[in-house]
């Protein structure tokens, strides 16, 4: 199990306040964020349209954290130049979406940025056998995607668990992050089961006492049920 203290927490800005973006990621980098995570949605892969490069852009002024593009389009490929372009550091494709997945690991390498690739709830671990070795973070879908606010499915704790110990064998360097329904009373499911990248929209940016807080609350949470 991955230790609380390396635990990484990525605020997802989906659930930011967009009138205030570059203040709510600004404050959400003073209050310990590792990451800045930004769904990206087509309206065909999944049902809802958010943002494009035009926002990672913008964001990417902003921060100097990393910033984590969880890609949820049909034909990412036709999209990762772009995206890396745009100041992406990791770019994360679904493999649902993505038919000749290996080639397009390929192109986000060569674009220099983290490889990422997204799994479904329904989606196996044994999807990855083939590709783990090419892949820097496997965002495990704690949700269906499309949509912040939802909970977290406890059967992905199984998956989570299978990836790790894949890649245990392979003695791969992988981040296994989780995305979806993260807030102070599945975090330390998700950890247990060998996740050390946490998305966290509703519960960090929708926080009652503010982002900081919101953050801190995840972190001691871990803090008090992990050792
Ligand atoms: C869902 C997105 C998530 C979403 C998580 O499709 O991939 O990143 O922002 O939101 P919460 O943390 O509110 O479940
Ligand atoms: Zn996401």
């Amino acid at each position: 199990m991955v230790s609380f203290y390396e635990v990484k927490i990525a605020p997802s800005v989906l659930a930011s306040d967009f009138t205030r973006l570059g203040e709510q990621v600004s404050e959400a980098q003073a209050g310990g964020a590792n990451l800045i995570h930004i769904d990206v949605m087509d309206g065909r892969f999944v049902p809802n349209i958010t943002m494009g490069p035009l926002v990672v852009k913008a964001i990417r002024r902003v921060t100097d954290l990393p910033l984590d593009v969880h890609l949820m389009i049909v034909e990412p490929e036709r999209y990762i130049q772009t995206f890396a372009d745009a100041g992406a550091d990791i770019i994360s494709v679904h493999i649902e979406a993505s038919p000749h997945l290996h080639r397009t690991l390929q192109m986000i390498r060569e674009a220099k940025c983290k490889v990422g690739v997204a799994l479904n709830p329904h989606t196996p671990a044994s999807a990855l056998s083939e590709v783990i070795t090419m892949i820097d973070l496997i965002n495990v879908m704690t949700v269906n995607p499309g949509f912040g606010g939802q909970s977290f499915i406890m059967d992905t704790k199984s998956k989570i668990a299978e990836l790790r110990a894949m890649i245990g064998d392979v003695q791969a360097n992988v981040d296994i992050e989780v995305d979806g329904g993260i807030n102070t009373d599945t975090v330390t499911h998700a950890v247990q089961a060998g996740a050390n990248v946490l998305v966290a929209g509703t519960s960090v940016f929708g926080y009652k006492d503010g982002i900081s807080a919101g953050i801190s609350a995840l972190r001691q949470t871990l803090a008090n049920e992990i050792d």
